[in-house]
C-alpha cells in the first residue's frame, strides 16, 4: 500500500492546475446510460473513482474509450472520454461494485428511465455517516417506479415508463437531485423538484443533459422543472473545474505560506469558502486565469463556520479548514450539519499536536504554535487531504497512510504540490 511522506515547513509558490470536478464527472458518466448515442466528456480528471465507474458501467455494457492526446497536451489537461451505452446488456449493479463507490447507486435512475427496470445493490454504511438512500427511492417512486427491497437490492420496475410528478425533498440531497433530474428527463410529462440541491455540479450535469436534448430549467435554484422528452441524443461537454480541489489547495497555501495561482479555478464556485479565508487573513485575488492565493508571515484569525448545502460552506472542505485552523491565533468553531460522523480526521490531527474538542456536531479548535510530524491515516479522501495540509506546516516528517483514499479524488496530488516547492513524495508498496 502506498504512503505519502511530507517534510513540513516549506512555502508553496507557483501554479497549480485545477482538474475537472470529480463530483460532476461521476454523474455525467452515469447520465450516458440515458442515450444510445455517444456522450463525449472533456476535462475528465484521472482518478481512481473515474476508473472504477468505468468498470461499473462496463458491467452494464457501456463502452468507454479514452481519447488520444492532442499536440501540446500534458498531464495538466484532463482526459476525453467517449462513452457509448448503445447496448445495455445488464440492468443489475452488483453489491461488490456499489459498495466500492456509493455514487454508482445513481445508475438506478437512468436504467429505470431507459430500460424500465433495474436491480441495484443498496450501498450499506459509510465512514462519514449513515448515508441512507431513502430520498432517492422516494423520488423514483414519485415518478411511478414500483420498488421492492430484495436480498440487499433495490428492485425497481416501470414497464410502461416513468410519469412526471412533484418531488419534494425533506432535506437537500445532491444524489437525490441527480436521480430526480435524470429519471424525469425521460418521464412522460413535467416534473417539479422542490428543495432541490443547488450545487454547481447539479447545474453542470443538467447543462450536459440539455445539450443531449433534455428540457431542464431552474437549476442553481431550489426549484427545478423538467419537461420529459421521448429520447436523448449524444453530446459533447467539458466538466467544470473542481471547487473542492480548489479550496483544498487554497487552504494548503494558507497553511504553508507562499503565493500560488490556482489555474482554471472559478471563484463563484466556492465564494463562501474564499470569503472566510479572506476574513481569516489570507489574500484571495481572482484573476482571468484563475484564483491567486497568498499568505506571507501574517497570522491566521480564527473563524466560526457551519457546513450546509451550497452556497454555504461545503462539508467536503470541512476537514481541510479544520487543519488550517489548528494554526490560527485563537479558538475556532466548526459545526458539521451535513454528515453526522464526518470527524474521523480529528484524532489524527490531534496526533500532529492539534488541540480539538468535539461535542456532537460541533468542533472547537484551539490554535497551537506548532504541529509536529507523525504517522497518520484517515478513512475518507477529504479527511486524508486535511492531514496533508497539516503536514505541510508540521515540523519534521509526516507519513500519511492509506493513500488510496487520496487517489480517489485528487489527481497527482504529490506532483502538483512538489512542483510548488513542497517536500512531498509517494512511497510505494
Ligand atoms: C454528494 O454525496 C457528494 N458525492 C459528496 O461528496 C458530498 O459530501 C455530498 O453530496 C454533500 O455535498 C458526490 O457528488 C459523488 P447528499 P451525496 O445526498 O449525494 C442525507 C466527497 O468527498 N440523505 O447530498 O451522497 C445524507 O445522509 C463526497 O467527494 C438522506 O438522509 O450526499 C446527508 O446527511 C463525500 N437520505 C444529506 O442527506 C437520502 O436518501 C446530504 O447527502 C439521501 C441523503
Amino acid at each position: 500500500m502506498d504512503r505519502i511522506r511530507i517534510i513540513g515547513g516549506r512555502p508553496l509558490n507557483g501554479t497549480i492546475p485545477i482538474s475537472g470536478a470529480k463530483n460532476a464527472t461521476l454523474p455525467l458518466m452515469i447520465a450516458s446510460l440515458l442515450t444510445k448515442e455517444t456522450l463525449i466528456l472533456d476535462n475528465v480528471p484521472r482518478l481512481a473513482d473515474v476508473a472504477l465507474l468505468q468498470r461499473i458501467l462496463g458491467n452494464h455494457g457501456v463502452d468507454v474509450t479514452v481519447g488520444g492526446k492532442r499536440a501540446g497536451e500534458t498531464a495538466d489537461h484532463g482526459q476525453t472520454l467517449h462513452i457509448s451505452a448503445a447496448h445495455i446488456v445488464d440492468t443489475t449493479a452488483p453489491y461488490e461494485l456499489v459498495t466500492k463507490m456509493r455514487a454508482s447507486f445513481w445508475v438506478l435512475a437512468p436504467l429505470v428511465a431507459r430500460m424500465g427496470q433495474a436491480r441495484v445493490s443498496l450501498p450499506g454504511g459509510c465512514a462519514i455517516g449513515t448515508r441512507p438512500v431513502d430520498f432517492l427511492i422516494m423520488a423514483m417512486e414519485r415518478l411511478g417506479a414500483q420498488i421492492e427491497i430484495d436480498a440487499g437490492y433495490v428492485v425497481a420496475k416501470a414497464p410502461k415508463g416513468l410519469k412526471g410528478s412533484e418531488i419534494v425533498f425533506p432535506k437537500v440531497t445532491v444524489g437525490g437531485t441527480h436521480t430526480a433530474i435524470m429519471a424525469a428527463s425521460l418521464a412522460d410529462g413535467t416534473t417539479v423538484i422542490e428543495n432541490a440541491a443547488r450545487e454547481p455540479e447539479i447545474v453542470d450535469v443538467a447543462d450536459c443533459l440539455n445539450k443531449m436534448g433534455a428540457r431542464i430549467s431552474g437549476t442553481g435554484t431550489g426549484r427545478i422543472v423538467v419537461e420529459g422528452v421521448a429520447g436523448l441524443n449524444g453530446a459533447r461537454h467539458s466538466v467544470l473545474p473542481d471547487r473542492i480541489e480548489t479550496g483544498t489547495y487554497a487552504m494548503a497555501v494558507a497553511m504553508a505560506g507562499g503565493d500560488i495561482l490556482l489555474q482554471n479555478a472559478r471563484p463563484e464556485l466556492l465564494q463562501t469558502a474564499l470569503d472566510l479565508m479572506q476574513a481569516s487573513g489570507v489574500q484571495v485575488t481572482p484573476t482571468n486565469q484563475g484564483i491567486r492565493i497568498a499568505r506571507n508571515e501574517s497570522e491566521l484569525a480564527p473563524i466560526e463556520v457551519t457546513t450546509a448545502p451550497f452556497p454555504a460552506f461545503p462539508t467536503d472542505l470541512q476537514a481541510q479548514l479544520m487543519a488550517l485552523m489548528t494554526r490560527a491565533r485563537g479558538t475556532s468553531h466548526i459545526v458539521e450539519t451535513v454528515f453526522e460522523n464526518r470527524f474521523m480526521h480529528v484524532q489524527e490531527l490531534v496526533r500532529l499536536g492539534a488541540r480539538i474538542h468535539l461535542e456532537g456536531e460541533r468542533a472547537t479548535i484551539e490554535g497551537v504554535e506548532r504541529l509536529k510530524g507523525a504517522p497518520v491515516m484517515a478513512t475518507d479522501l477529504r479527511a486524508s487531504v486535511s492531514l496533508v495540509i497539516a503536514a505541510l506546516a508540521a515540523e519534521g516528517e509526516t507519513i500519511v497512510n492509506r493513500v488510496y483514499h487520496l487517489d480517489r479524488g485528487f489527481e497527482r496530488l504529490e506532483d502538483k504540490l512538489s512542483r510548488c516547492g513542497a517536500a512531498i513524495e509517494r512511497l510505494s508498496g
